[in-house]
């Protein structure tokens, strides 16, 4: 069975995010979207409410199942048995950033770990979660970039 890890911050998921996961669901059997639990950054969002507002945006999807994770991807994925990991790549900006990831993460796994890239939606090129955290904190209009349920969810924090 083909299963890969889409691991990330997800604060908030975007639309950006919610394709890559709509295609991988069509390639892969399994997909795990992997919610990173780390203390050292301060999310908008939990972890809990992060997991929350995917669980709800990929319920119409069988084959996706949401977590969290904390400590390093590779412990992560050998847990799961998974080999795969899945990153979006928005545009030249992100190439420098997701190679060195990929690179570290094949070697301090001894090279069992391997990342695949897909290319994002040109629809949502420019969109990322900060941008969305950003204009949304100064109650911008974000209903292009994320799903309503995500919509509320920024609405209460910002309210
Ligand atoms: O959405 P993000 O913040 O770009 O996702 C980054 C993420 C979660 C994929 C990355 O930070 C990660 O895998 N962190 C876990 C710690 C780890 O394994 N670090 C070594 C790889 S450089």
């Amino acid at each position: 069975m083909a299963s890969i890890i889409y691991p990330g911050s997800f604060d908030p998921v975007t639309f950006g995010h919610i394709d890559i996961i709509k295609r991988a669901s069509r390639n892969y059997d399994l997909v795990y979207v992997s919610v990173l639990d780390n203390n050292q950054k301060t999310p908008l969002f939990t972890v809990e409410e992060r997991v929350k507002m995917l669980q709800d945006v990929t319920k119409d999807f069988d084959n996706v199942i949401v977590e969290s994770f904390s400590g390093l991807l590779i412990d992560y994925a050998k847990k799961k048995k998974v080999h795969m990991v899945l990153r979006g790549l928005r545009a030249l900006t992100d190439f420098e950033y997701e190679l060195h990831m990929a690179q570290t993460n094949s070697i301090i796994s001894g090279g069992t770990l391997e990342t695949v890239f897909m290319s994002t939606d040109m629809e949502y090129s420019y969109l990322s979660s900060s941008t969305v955290r950003e204009v949304a904190r100064y109650h911008g209009d974000v209903s292009k970039f994320v799903p309503d349920s995500v919509l509320k969810c920024l609405n209460d924090k910002f309210r």
